[in-house]
Order: C-alpha cells, then sequence, then structure tokens
C-alpha cells in the first residue's frame, strides 16, 4: 500500500537525483588510471555515451523507486529500495565522469525522471512476479546496451570504459536477483516496446 512516509520518501529521492551530486560508497572505477589524450571528437563521444548512460541511471533511480513504492511484498520492497541505493554509485561514477570530461548532463533528466517512475509505479501495481520480470529484462536491456557502449568508446578512454565495465557486472547482478526472487519471464510485444522506449530515450540523450 502506498503510504504518506513512501510518498515523502520517493519526493525526497526525485529531488536527490534530480539536483544534487550522487554520492559512492565504493572508488570511483578506473579512478586509478591516467586521463587519456584524446582528441576532440573523441572526448565529444565519450562524454556523449556517458550521458546516456547516466541518464539510463536517472531511468533506474526512478523505476526502482516507483517499483519499491508499489510492491506488494515487504522483502521485494527492501530489496528494490537497496538495488535502488546501488544504483546511486552507478549515477555518482557516471556524473562525476561527464564533469572530467567537460560535458553536461541530459537537459531533460526531469522528463526522463518522471516517465520512468510512472513506469514503475505501474509495473509494481502488476504484481510482484511481472514487476520483478521488468527489472530482471530492464537490467538484461541496459547490459546489453552498455556492451555496445564498450565497442563504440574510444580504445583509450580507460576511465570511461572502467567505469561502464563495472555497471555491466552491477547491471546483470541486479537482473539475477530480480529472478532470483520470482521474476517472470516478459511476453515479447512488452519487451520490444521496452526495447523501443529505451531508443528513443538513448538516442535524444546522446544530444541532449
Ligand atoms: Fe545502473
Ligand atoms: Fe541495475
Amino acid at each position: 500500500m502506498i503510504t504518506i512516509d513512501k510518498l515523502i520518501i520517493g519526493f525526497d529521492s526525485a529531488l536527490r537525483t534530480l539536483s544534487t551530486p550522487a554520492q559512492t560508497l565504493r572508488p570511483v572505477p578506473g579512478n586509478e588510471l591516467p586521463e587519456a589524450e584524446m582528441t576532440d571528437v573523441e572526448k565529444r563521444l565519450s562524454c556523449a555515451l556517458m550521458r546516456v548512460n547516466h541518464v539510463g541511471e536517472v531511468c533506474a533511480q526512478a523505476l526502482y523507486q516507483g517499483q519499491g513504492l508499489t510492491a506488494r511484498n515487504e522483502t521485494v520492497q527492501q530489496t528494490l529500495m537497496q538495488a535502488a541505493r546501488e544504483e546511486t554509485e552507478h549515477l555518482a561514477w557516471t556524473e562525476r565522469r561527464i564533469a572530467e570530461l567537460g560535458g553536461h548532463k541530459s537537459f531533460l533528466n526531469p522528463l526522463w525522471y518522471g516517465g520512468s517512475f510512472a513506469i514503475g509505479v505501474v509495473a509494481g501495481m502488476l504484481g510482484d512476479k511481472w514487476n520483478l520480470g521488468f527489472l530482471a529484462e530492464t537490467e538484461h536491456q541496459v547490459g546489453a546496451h552498455l556492451a555496445g557502449h564498450l565497442e563504440q568508446l574510444p580504445n583509450h578512454d580507460e576511465k570511461s570504459r572502467a567505469i561502464v565495465s563495472q555497471m555491466k557486472i552491477d547491471e546483470a547482478s541486479h537482473a539475477t536477483m530480480a529472478l532470483s526472487y520470482g521474476g517472470a519471464e516478459l511476453p515479447l510485444p512488452v519487451k520490444l516496446t521496452m526495447k523501443l522506449g529505451s531508443k528513443l530515450m538513448t538516442h535524444t540523450a546522446y544530444w541532449v
């Protein structure tokens, strides 16, 4: 059930995601690596890809918050909130890397957050089996998308690559966690719609 407490926590999370620098407990992957010499074109490419990844993490925050708000099972709710905290680290890493590369975060972040939060709320209302299934599928798609970024990022931008590599490992473990709690396999049309939605988001975030 949605309580006032949960709504306040959700509102607080939204404000923190969108307006304050995210915090990380783990060291930033690749922190010890030297900054690579990159051309302007390479730098712009790395920056655009890290902006896309940052938007993905903003969406992850919103999805988890929305899903946690309407999830029926207490254990599932706690697990989703814990996962959201872990995603905050990804948010911090990508945010920091964008700044190092001299770029900016997506101007549309409030829009991405709002849309993803609404989707998360609906997923949670469908029941834990589908909620967790949706989460697992999201994480699988994010993993595939990060693998694509590892192919696109400049080879010598090891700092960005280290961040994306660790995120890919973490997202796979989130998918495994969701399936272990009983997430169901989503119907193909739903998976395809999700892919279409994320394509729209990634293509837009690449530029703005
Ligand atoms: Fe993430
Ligand atoms: Fe994740």
